[in-house]
C-alpha cells in the first residue's frame, strides 16, 4: 500500500515537505512564467483567490488517488523554491510519473538536481514503484541534465506528445527502472 500521508524528505540543500500558506509568494511569483502555468495548474492570473485554490489543491492530490505534491523547500531556511510531484496514476502497473518546476529567483542553484534526488530516493523505498518516468521538452536542458545528473536515462522522443498552450510539443522520456538502474 503507497502511504496515506505526505512525508516530509531531508535531503539537503532541500527538504520536500507540504505546500503551507506561507509559499503564496512562490505561487504568485511564477503567475509569468513562459511555461508553468501551460505545463501545471498554477494559474496565470496569480489572483490571491486563484493561489489559495492552487495551494488548496495540492493537499487534495493525495486523497483523490493522483499522487503527492510536494513544496521543495530550501533545507536551512525552509523557504519554498518550487514544487515537484510523483503522480501514480498508473501505480497499478508498476509505474509513476515526476515533475518539477522551480521559481525564477531560485534558479540555477542546483535545487531541481536535489529535489529530484531525493524524490526519486523515496520513490524506490516503495515496493510499488518499478519504473519512474518523467518528460521534457528538447530545448530544455536545464530540466533534462538535472534529470541525467540523478541517474534518468533518456529513452528517446515522443513526437506530439503532449499539447503545451497551443501547440502539441515533442517530448523525451526519461526513466529510472528498479532492475537495472543505481
Ligand atoms: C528546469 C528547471 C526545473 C531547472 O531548475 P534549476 O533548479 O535551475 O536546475 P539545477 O540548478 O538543478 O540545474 C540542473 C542542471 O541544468 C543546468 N542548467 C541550469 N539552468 C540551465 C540553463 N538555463 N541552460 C542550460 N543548463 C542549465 C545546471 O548546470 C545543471 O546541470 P549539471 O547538473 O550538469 O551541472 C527550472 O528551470 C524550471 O522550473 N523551469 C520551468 C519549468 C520546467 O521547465 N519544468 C520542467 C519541465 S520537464
Amino acid at each position: 500500500m503507497l502511504p496515506d500521508h505526505l512525508p516530509r524528505i531531508e535531503h539537503p540543500p532541500v527538504r520536500l515537505r507540504a505546500f503551507e500558506p506561507r509559499d503564496a509568494g512562490l505561487v504568485v511569483s511564477v503567475a509569468g512564467d513562459p511555461l508553468i502555468p501551460l505545463i501545471t495548474t498554477v494559474p496565470s492570473s496569480g489572483s490571491p483567490a486563484d493561489v489559495q485554490a492552487y495551494l488548496e489543491r495540492q493537499h487534495d492530490r493525495l486523497p483523490a488517488g493522483q499522487g503527492y505534491s510536494f513544496a521543495i523547500a530550501d533545507a536551512a531556511t525552509d523557504e519554498a523554491v518550487g514544487q515537484i510531484g510523483l503522480w501514480t496514476s498508473e501505480i497499478a502497473a508498476g509505474r509513476a510519473t515526476t515533475g518539477y518546476w522551480i521559481g525564477g529567483a531560485h534558479r540555477r542553484r542546483g535545487h531541481a538536481g536535489a529535489a529530484l534526488a531525493a524524490l526519486t530516493d523515496w520513490a524506490f523505498s516503495l515496493p510499488e514503484v518499478e519504473r519512474l518516468q518523467l518528460h521534457v521538452e528538447p530545448w530544455n536542458e536545464a530540466s533534462w541534465r538535472a534529470a541525467e545528473r540523478c541517474g534518468y536515462q533518456r529513452e528517446g522522443l515522443l513526437r506530439s506528445w503532449q499539447r503545451v498552450g497551443a501547440e502539441r510539443r515533442d517530448m523525451y522520456v526519461y526513466s529510472m527502472v528498479r532492475q537495472w538502474d543505481p
